[in-house]
């Protein structure tokens, strides 16, 4: 397997946590963005003691002028290109859409949708010369089949497939795969801030009866990442114990 110029945005959260030590224990030389540097800070003294070198840059994927900056951090600091890009990076504001402000719309479109161009754009130029990339989305099942109280987050999560499948097509040819991965409900915090009673009826519609590991999320992203991996691009990989089997 060779070694790769890795950035993973929200790689400090839970799902992005374990894709960053996957990325790394791979081989590969893994960057995340943050926001807030005192976390940030804890949280790479966290990877260090774990065993797991990360780099960290600033950046808010919400906005086009940092995503650019924290892209040619990366490459500066790692010294060469990013050849995959995992668009990880999101958040929820939850409420029913008659509740919803139009800053919740905002914050959840920009941070989860937007991001894919403003993180995407400034890495796709370089992969298309050299004739290598690897680009995987984050999505959810709640983008596959809507959920109670998230209209913002599933409009954003499934208009990341729109992303996914337009840009495999422009890309095929340069050696760039894209896909989606779409994660159901995972032991984070995210899905821990879910109310007790809400989530626990959520938990009994999971066939396999139990939440997701990040871990095996991150599997998931690794499978798409390999050579072996080629000829698999437009493709979207439901992650969910079996809560969702839409095709
Ligand atoms: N289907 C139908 N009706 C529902 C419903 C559902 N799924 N959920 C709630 N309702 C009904 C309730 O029974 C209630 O009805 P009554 O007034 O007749 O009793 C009414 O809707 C109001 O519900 P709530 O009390 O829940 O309303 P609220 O305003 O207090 O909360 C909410 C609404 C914030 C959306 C809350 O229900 C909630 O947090 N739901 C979970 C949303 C969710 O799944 N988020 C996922 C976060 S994790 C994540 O996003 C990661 C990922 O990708 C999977």
């Amino acid at each position: 397997m060779s070694s790769r110029i890795a950035l993973v945005t929200g790689g400090t959260g839970g799902i992005g946590t374990a894709i960053v030590q996957r990325l790394v224990r791979e081989g590969h030389r893994v960057a995340t963005n943050y926001r807030d540097a005192a976390k940030a800070e804890a949280w790479r003294a966290r990877m260090a003691e774990a065993g797991v070198p990360v780099t960290l840059v600033a950046g808010d994927v919400s906005r086009p002028d940092s995503s650019v900056d924290m892209a040619r951090a990366v490459e500066k600091i790692l010294g060469g290109p990013i050849e995959i890009l995992v668009n990880n990076a999101g958040i929820t504001r939850d409420t029913t859409f008659h509740k919803m402000s139009y800053q919740q719309w905002m914050d959840v479109v920009n941070t989860n949708l937007n991001a894919c161009f403003n993180v995407t754009r400034p890495v796709i130029e370089s992969m298309r010369e050299r004739k290598w990339g690897r680009i995987v989305q984050i999505s959810s099942i709640n983008g596959q089949k809507g959920q109670y109280g998230q209209a913002n987050y599933a409009a954003a999560k499934a208009g990341m497939h729109g992303f996914t499948i337009s840009l495999a097509q422009e890309n095929a040819r340069f050696g760039i795969t894209v896909n989606t991965v779409s994660p159901g409900y995972v032991g984070t915090d995210m899905v821990m801030a879910v109310p007790e009673d809400v989530r626990a009826k959520i938990v009994a519609q999971i066939p396999v009866g139990r939440l997701g590991k990040p871990e095996e999320i991150a599997h998931a992203v690794n499978f798409f990442l390999g050579e072996e991996a080629a000829w698999i691009t437009g493709a979207n990989l439901a992650i969910n114990g079996g809560h969702y089997m839409g095709w």
